[in-house]
């Protein structure tokens, strides 16, 4: 068995950064094992030789979760070339795959057969199944197919003891036990390496719409949300928040991506600011095109006449809708491009969203004078992004490298203080603070600080039952 190794340290580069550039480490070496033989190899010469392992997938995640420490002792494990498709069963709508394949190989094997693979983000690309289901990441379609977990039936695993666990089941219900499965699924690769799984797949839509709408205060897009889950029950598959802060960067730096701001209104110099905010709302349907529209227009119609909505237009193409999610998916990258931001990752209970907003932009205002709050996620769910950048004055005019290296500044002085901040008001209201990215390296420490002391000690006798070596992505989570 010939196992592809790269040491060369130039050739590691491009592997050795999580995604946001904000951790970087130096692996001994990096393996890229072609089968689940080959990946029990590699487990089993590691533990002989006490070697911590990092397992890693198309290094799209966004808590550091799937990168080395700094010491040159750690190999990495990326499983992209672990990629096959290894069966689809029809009839049980079910896709067995490999861990490294990508998240729109799967989606675009269960398309070609007239399914759908529902979890969707991003980072659809380069994101791997056997990252999706470490991190339980969530994305956009969690309101209606919930997250990474719920699309999970079985699970192929390397255990950190270096044996092969076949749990590829392609069962909706099995009550015997405890449940395997669940442990390794959010376990950011602490407790073995996962190599295969059994993904339940869904009947494709007939019909799908999506609407932009303007929204004066969160509140009422809240209020919205509640509307529209009453007007279109499972027909409603997406419900985003956006707020101008978050969009503004979108148009400084990707203008030619403004989509439905590019009108009059949102051109003028610096125009998103304050409100509205903004929703993307997306309705499908099993029975035809013409239900998820008119079930959606009459949800919009409903809000207009209840004045929750400033205004709002349903896309009349696929290119239009196209351009409404491109818009919501930029964000991200816009805010790369600006700079370094504290990132968070907040989920509460929908009925105290509002209050939660008000006190944070009172309070962060008072903590740091002109500090921009990118509040935008997944309102559906109760998942808020809710990032905050360096006052605009501080960077504007800077040339990108200094104004990268300014907004890095101000995170290493303020992150401890206002991510503090912000957390401390999401716990006390029964929230979490990590939604959907995990808690990787970025959020272990906060995890620590805000976990019971019978729920930390809990985690870590199942780290100690399943991992007694601590070999397994030493670092993140515990
Ligand atoms: C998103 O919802 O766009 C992602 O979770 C990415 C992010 O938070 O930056
Ligand atoms: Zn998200």
């Amino acid at each position: 068995m010939k196992i592809d190794l790269l040491t060369d340290p130039a050739g590691m580069v491009p592997y050795c950064t999580d995604w946001r550039g904000r951790f970087t480490g130096q692996p001994i070496a990096i393996a890229f094992p072609k089968s689940t033989a080959e990946v029990h190899a590699v487990v089993r010469a590691c533990r002989a030789h006490r070697i911590p392992i990092v397992t890693q997938g198309g290094n799209t995640g966004l808590s550091g979760g799937a990168t080395p420490d700094s010491s040159a002792s750690q190999l990495l494990l990326n499983l992209s070339k672990l990629n096959h498709i290894r069966s689809i069963d029809l009839e049980n709508a079910t896709i067995t795959v490999e861990a490294g394949a990508t998240l729109e190989q799967v989606q675009q094997q269960a398309k070609a057969r007239g399914l759908l693979f529902p979890v969707d983000l991003t980072a659809r690309g380069s994101a791997t199944i056997g990252g999706l289901l470490a991190t339980n990441a969530g994305g956009t379609a969690v309101i209606r197919y919930g997250n990474a977990r719920r699309q999970c039936l079985g699970l192929e695993v390397v255990t950190a003891s270096g044996e092969i666990w076949s749990g590829l089941r392609g069962l909706r219900k099995d009550n015997t036990g405890y449940d395997l499965r669940d442990l390794y699924i959010g376990s950011e690769g602490t407790l073995g390496v996962i190599t295969a799984a059994v993904l339940a797949l869904e009947p494709a839509p007939k019909g799908l719409c999506t609407a932009w709408v303007e929204v004066e205060t969160i509140s009422k897009a809240i209020a919205l949300l509640q509307e529209t889950k009453q007007q279109l029950g499972s027909l409603l598959t997406a419900f985003e928040l956006m707020s101008p802060t978050a969009l503004a960067p979108v148009l400084e730096y990707f203008p030619e991506q403004a989509g439905p701001l590019r009108n009059e209104r949102f051109s003028k110099n610096t125009p998103l600011q304050s409100g509205p905010y903004f929703v993307l709302i997306e309705s499908s349907s099993q029975v035809s095109q013409a239900h998820a529209q008119e079930g959606l227009e009459q949800s919009l119609a409903k809000g207009l006449e209840q004045e929750l909505v400033l205004d709002a237009s349903t896309a009349q193409s696929l290119a239009q809708a196209e351009s409404f999610w491109h818009l919501r998916e930029q964000i991200t990258m816009a805010a790369a491009e600006d700079g370094p931001q504290i990132k968070l990752d907040v989920a509460l209970p929908i009925s105290r969203i509002d209050d939660f907003c008000k006190e944070m932009s009172q309070a962060l205002e008072q903590a740091l004078p002109g500090v921009r709050l990118s509040n935008f996620g997944h309102l559906g769910d109760g998942n808020l992004h809710f990032n905050l950048a360096a006052p605009k004055e501080w960077l504007t005019g800077l040339p990108r490298i200094e104004r990268h290296a300014k907004a890095k500044g101000f995170v290493e002085e303020h992150e401890p203080s206002l991510r503090r901040l912000v957390h401390d008001a999401v716990m006390s209201r029964g929230g979490s603070i990590s939604a959907e990215h995990g808690l990787g390296q970025l959020r272990r420490d906060e995890a620590a600080h805000y976990k019971s002391p019978v729920e930390l000690a809990l985690m870590r006798s199942i780290k100690q039952a399943l991992d007694p070596m601590g070999l397994f992505n030493p670092g993140k989570v515990l």
